[in-house]
């Protein structure tokens, strides 16, 4: 966990199970996403139907799988999880969908990473509940209509723009953009986070883990449980202090930014002069793949002001500057 890659990675990550709230009222902010998913819901239960197809954008960590879980216990109904990267083949794509247990939500997570391919036969699977299946080759293929039990898709991804036109335009129930989430969030979050982990924490620690979450629940979830460890290790109980030493060893600072984080912004002064630096060549710089960079170090840094991006490339703000300089920003705390 001592990158941020790591902290963020929802994979294997019982804790995510262990924290995930069960109930509206648990699920903390974003509260125009949960007001509007939860019309869809209730109208659908009231017509006695599945609601249309929904998708959550956002980065990683801020409650999109979360919401799928509420979408489903909500209706009642199944809920079945895959993600874009397990459906390789067409054949893999009609046998979750022909399985499916009638009245399920199917939750499809990462869904930018189904091929063009897959896409298209997902098509008239959203829009009348159906499959097209070639049967047989060449002049003697002939396509046959499957029908499908009736279903929800709930689509989940952190790149949105990766999704082609048609596949968005059949999210009928609405696609959300969930972002990361203000402090006063956090703290609830953790707060609940600490009674469900029997933890004893003070105010001060709970504002002080919050602030270095990357404004990201899962973060802060992961850091507290870091820093339960911590005073438990040493027999000591939670405290300002306590955090703050825990976090050192970490190597979490008090924005929350990792070494990781660091080094992209001094290689952006170093290796660029402060940029603009073009993706590509800093990804070199960095020995980081685009991807990684863009969707997990980027956005945190650009929502603290230190990074900017323009059209020639990344540029490092007066604040990225001052913060590399060792200088308070007292802008966003
Ligand atoms: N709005 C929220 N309120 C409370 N906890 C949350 C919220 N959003 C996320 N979490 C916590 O963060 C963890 C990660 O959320 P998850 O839904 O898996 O994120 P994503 O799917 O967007 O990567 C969850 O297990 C949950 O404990
Ligand atoms: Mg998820």
């Amino acid at each position: 966990m001592s990158t941020p890659l790591e902290i963020l990675l929802p994979l294997s990550n019982s804790l995510d199970a262990a924290l995930r709230p069960s109930r509206w009222d648990e699920y903390v902010g974003q509260k125009q996403v949960k007001a509007n998913v939860r019309i869809s819901i209730d109208a659908a239960k009231k017509r006695g139907s599945m609601p249309e197809h929904i998708l959550f954008y956002g980065p990683p960590g801020v409650g999109k799988t979360t919401l799928a879980h509420l979408v489903a216990a909500t209706l009642e109904v199944p809920l079945k999880t895959t993600s874009g990267v397990a459906i390789e083949r067409a054949g893999d794509l009609a046998a979750i969908l022909t399985n499916l247990e009638p009245n399920t939500v199917l939750f499809i997570d990462e869904i930018h990473r189904l091929s063009r391919k897959i896409e298209e036969l997902l098509y008239p699977a959203l829009e009348s509940g159906h499959l097209d299946i070639i049967l047989g080759k060449g002049p003697s293929a002939r396509t046959v209509e499957l029908a499908l039990p009736p279903f929800t898709l709930v689509g989940a991804t952190t790149r949105v723009a990766e999704l082609s036109g048609p596949l968005r335009s059949r999210f009928g129930g609405g696609t959300y953009q969930l972002d990361f989430y203000g402090d006063d969030d956090l703290r609830d979050i953790i707060r609940r986070s600490a009674k469900l982990l029997e933890l004893d924490a003070p105010d001060d620690v709970i504002e002080r883990i919050a602030s270095r979450s990357r404004a990201t629940p899962r973060v802060a979830n992961a850091l507290l449980k870091r820093v339960r460890d911590f005073s438990q290790v040493h027999e000591r109980p939670l405290s300002a202090e306590l955090c703050d030493e825990a976090c050192e060893l970490f190597g979490i600072d008090a924005y929350g930014l990792t070494k990781d984080d660091r080094r992209y912004l001094e290689t952006l002064l170093k290796s660029f002069r402060g940029g603009p630096a073009g993706v590509q060549a800093l990804a070199a710089a960095l020995h980081e793949d685009v991807d990684t960079m863009e969707h997990v170090y980027e956005p945190y840094l650009l929502r603290l002001g230190f990074i900017e991006r323009s059209p020639r490339g990344r540029i490092l703000t007066q604040r990225g500057r001052s913060y590399l300089n060792g200088e308070k920003s007292d802008a966003m705390f």
